[in-house]
């Protein structure tokens, strides 16, 4: 399918591509002489001017900490690092910005609810619930979770074809007070049914907690909509920066956490022996927070909200259709995951016997910028029986004919390698 093609396809025509793409400088850079092809958004999208130039400007006119200062910039920023919050809550359909904690990533957020919500809550007997397709952040905490509370932890199996077993979920659920799973697999690119995932945990009386990470780019999402407990996401992966995430929670299950970390900023009154906290969300958010990284998410949250994330994801998963297509007529390529209509924009594939780290290191010196390794997903590639994959992953700034150089790269890659 050529880009022809595409600009009638639905979500962006290639004018707002190309309209999208001035936005983004770094497309611009042509590493090793070659017009920069970024396909690994699933790890961290790129930045466009107006994120970059909200956090320049926070530094430029109005930098000074929040919630403290009684001074006109302080003020400035404390309503900007709020007004982010709002955005944010609005963004994602929460019921209050209260019910958004900034935390630095999707991983802390998962680990905070393990902490601050788990070792209240969780004892000898329960049980624990996870699939086989997490990304280690919602993994390795339930397994320290586990293993301190003395905690069954069980697994929702991941099928041949990539997609959830569910077979044996109510039996999976059976004693648990927590069922953590992915929206969307980093590695196979599953799309899930966070909403009927989240109603069979709350029927066998456990709370959900969602990595909400590769979704709240990709696609719109209304927490409320899909009735679970917590969801946790990265800024970086939303046209937001580094440093930045949320954690989404119930206002009810937030309001009767503990604190995970604690010390200035969020705590009502100290005294030497004893302290008493701060109301959600500044209960979780002690010290000084990272300002301009909130506002820089807010600016994002403008950005894909002008662009539409209906249209974002009708035009990502017109990429992806594009992609496996053409993958699929390339000898040698094995892809891994579901059938497109239970995926999104993230495809994992194997070329032959080529390592993952050889293939992504020739695609790079076509400029061609792709992810290879375990995706922090070891347990899945253990399942899949391959040690690594190489992944390419679409946002709203990629294109059709940047798919051809992609294939172009792997069929260099195979003449190398002397793979037929
Ligand atoms: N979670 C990120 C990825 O899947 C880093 O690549």
């Amino acid at each position: 399918m050529s880009a022809r093609t595409l600009a009638a396809s639905p979500g962006l025509s290639d004018g707002d591509v190309a309209r999208i793409r001035v936005d983004f400088p770094i497309l611009l850079e042509r590493p090793h002489g070659k017009p920069l092809v970024f396909l690994d958004s699933a790890a961290s999208s790129q930045k466009p001017l107006q994120v970059i130039g909200a956090m320049d400007d926070y530094y430029r006119r109005y930098h000074a900490n929040i919630h403290r200062g009684v001074y006109h910039i302080s003020e400035l920023a404390t309503e900007a690092y709020e007004e982010a919050r709002r955005k944010v809550a609005r963004f994602i359909g929460a019921a209050s910005a209260a019910e958004c904690i900034f935390v630095r990533n999707a991983t802390e957020g998962l680990n905070l609810v393990a902490f601050a919500w788990g070792r209240r809550n969780v004892r000898r007997g329960d049980a624990i619930v996870v699939t086989e397709m997490e990304h280690h952040s919602n993994l390795v905490p339930w397994q320290v979770l586990a293993q301190e509370t003395g905690a069954a932890l069980r697994f929702v199996p991941v099928d041949d074809s990539g997609l959830l077993d569910l077979t044996q979920l109510d039996t999976l659920l059976d004693g648990a007070k927590i069922f953590a799973f992915t929206a969307v697999s980093n590695t196979l690119g599953t799309v899930n049914d966070v909403a009927l995932l989240a109603a069979r945990a709350r029927a066998a009386g456990a709370i959900s907690v969602v990595d909400a990470c590769q979704a709240v780019p990709r696609m719109p999402v209304d927490v409320q909509a899909w009735g679970c407990d917590f969801a946790s996401f990265s800024g970086h992966k939303m046209l937001g920066p580094t440093g930045i995430g949320v954690l989404w929670g119930r206002l009810e299950l937030l309001d009767a956490m503990p604190p995970f970390m604690t010390g200035g900023g969020m705590i009502n009154v100290v005294r030497l022996q004893s302290s008493t906290y701060a109301d959600v969300p500044a209960r979780f958010e002690a010290g000084t927070p990272a300002i301009a990284e909130a506002i820089g998410l807010g600016a994002a949250v403008d950005y894909l909200e002008a662009v539409g994330m209906d249209a974002i994801h009708a035009y990502e998963l017109a990429l992806t259709r594009i992609a496996l297509d053409r993958l699929a007529e390339v000898s040698a390529v094995k892809i891994y995951g579901p059938p497109f209509e239970h995926r999104t924009g993230v495809i994992s594939m194997t070329v032959g016997d080529i390592h993952a780290h050889d293939l992504a290191t020739i695609l790079d010196s076509e400029g061609v910028c792709v992810r290879a390794g375990h995706h922090c997903n070891q347990p899945l590639m253990e399942k899949l029986d391959v040690p690594a994959t190489t992944r390419a992953s679409f946002y709203l700034y990629n294109t059709a004919p940047e798919i051809d150089v992609l294939i172009r790269g792997i069929e260099k890659a195979k003449g190398i390698f002397g793979i037929a």
